[in-house]
């Protein structure tokens, strides 16, 4: 009895450590230019939990991470559009529509780039993806930055700006991991 007893104890504590291990298993890959981001644990958090990214290298880490932007840019550009839509007479919108039509082709372009990433094509390539990433980086601030003059309500300011900060964040941490390909000089 006392054996099942410590053998059940021992089976509880085993389970709540490889609880804690899978929640908060990482790689120094991501952890390494996650360290640069704004957010740093939701930076780590949000890389780990993509499939494939705990075994990926840092080229692979970045398509995963743009993969991820690519993925929120969508809902981000259809719920604008919809705005736009029940709001015909806040004109920054179709500016914001417009705008985000930029992210998701910056987006694109980064993704194939850093697929088809090599040696022969390497500073030109991530030269492009930084410039794209950073583009898209920017853009959400600018519909933002647009609405408030076009004085669109406080309601609508925030649902707009809730969504595009979130995307940002995401496209800046495709960017830090981009940057430590560029520190590294080679894929
Ligand atoms: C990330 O930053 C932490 C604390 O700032 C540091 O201890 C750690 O070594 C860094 N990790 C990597 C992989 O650079
Ligand atoms: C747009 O119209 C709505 C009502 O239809 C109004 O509440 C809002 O203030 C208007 N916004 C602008 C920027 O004119």
């Amino acid at each position: 009895m006392a054996f099942f007893r410590s053998g059940l104890l021992w089976a509880i504590m085993f389970l709540t450590i490889y609880g804690v291990w899978a929640a908060t298993s990482t790689s120094d890959t991501i952890i390494k230019p996650c360290n640069d981001s704004l957010d740093r644990n939701f930076c780590i958090s949000s890389l780990s939990k993509s499939p494939g990214a705990l075994q990926a290298d840092l080229a692979q880490l970045s398509i995963i991470a743009v993969h991820l932007c690519i993925e929120e840019v969508k809902p981000v550009y259809d719920f604008i559009v919809h705005l736009r839509e029940r709001n015909p007479n806040v004109s920054g919108l179709t500016d914001c529509v417009e705008l985000l039509e930029d992210t998701k082709d910056e987006l694109h372009d980064s993704e194939s780039k850093l697929r088809r990433l090599s040696d022969a094509n390497f500073n030109e390539y991530v030269a492009d993806v930084m410039t794209c990433l950073s583009a898209g980086e920017t853009n959400q601030d600018t519909c933002v930055t647009g609405l408030q003059e076009t004085h669109a309500s406080q309601t609508l300011l925030s649902a707009v700006k809730a969504k595009t900060d979130y995307l940002s964040l995401l496209i800046g941490d495709a960017l830090v991991v981009v940057n430590k390909i560029a520190d590294q000089g080679h894929i």
